[in-house]
């Protein structure tokens, strides 16, 4: 099993899984959105052999704060500890660019995220009537990250 990153290369693999295995909880963006996602460079995949099995990336917005974006793992490859894998290391690259806030949104009901993510980190700040498609969303946030005053007083 393999973590590389992925770009627009690997679109119609990346869109077959968010297509399929995104939904119900998901937001499956369009093709173009995709694309457009994918050319920023911040897309990783899993692969066993040449299959992508799995994918996680994140998106900067404008106030120096990463959404972590669509982590999606193959059915058959559940609980295997992938999810939490991808994760991990979307977590280990957004830390590199120095992140102001890291957060996601995250259907109200899908339990398996939820616990994914509370479990690694992640706390509930909010819930979001509405956020797409007319579907709500709870807000998460990474509650580990150290701030730079704490990263300078431990150099
Ligand atoms: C969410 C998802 C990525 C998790 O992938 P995964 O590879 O099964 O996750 P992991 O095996 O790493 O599990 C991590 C934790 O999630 C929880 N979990 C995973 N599957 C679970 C299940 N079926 N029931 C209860 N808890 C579950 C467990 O607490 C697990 O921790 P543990 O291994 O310490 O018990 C996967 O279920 C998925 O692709 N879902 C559809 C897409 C989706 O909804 N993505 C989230 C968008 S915000």
């Amino acid at each position: 099993m393999t973590i590389k990153k992925v770009d627009s290369r690997y679109i119609k693999e990346i869109y077959e899984l968010e297509q399929k295995y995104l939904p119900p909880f998901g937001f499956v963006v369009s093709k173009k959105e995709l694309k457009e996602v994918l050319d920023l460079g911040l897309t990783w995949g899993l692969f066993e052999g040449d299959m992508l099995i799995g994918k996680a990336g994140f998106l900067k917005d404008n106030n120096g704060g990463y959404e972590i974006d669509g982590i999606v793992v193959s059915p058959k490859f559940r609980r295997k500890g992938y999810g939490k894998l991808l994760l991990k290391n979307n977590l280990k690259e957004v830390k590199k660019q120095n992140p102001r806030s890291i957060y996601l949104f995250v259907h109200p009901q899908n339990n398996v995220a939820i616990i994914l993510y509370l479990k690694n980190g992640f706390v509930i700040k909010d819930y979001i009537k509405k956020k797409y498609n007319g579907q709500d969303r709870l807000k998460m946030v990474y509650s580990k990250l150290k701030t730079q005053e704490q990263k300078s007083k431990l150099l």
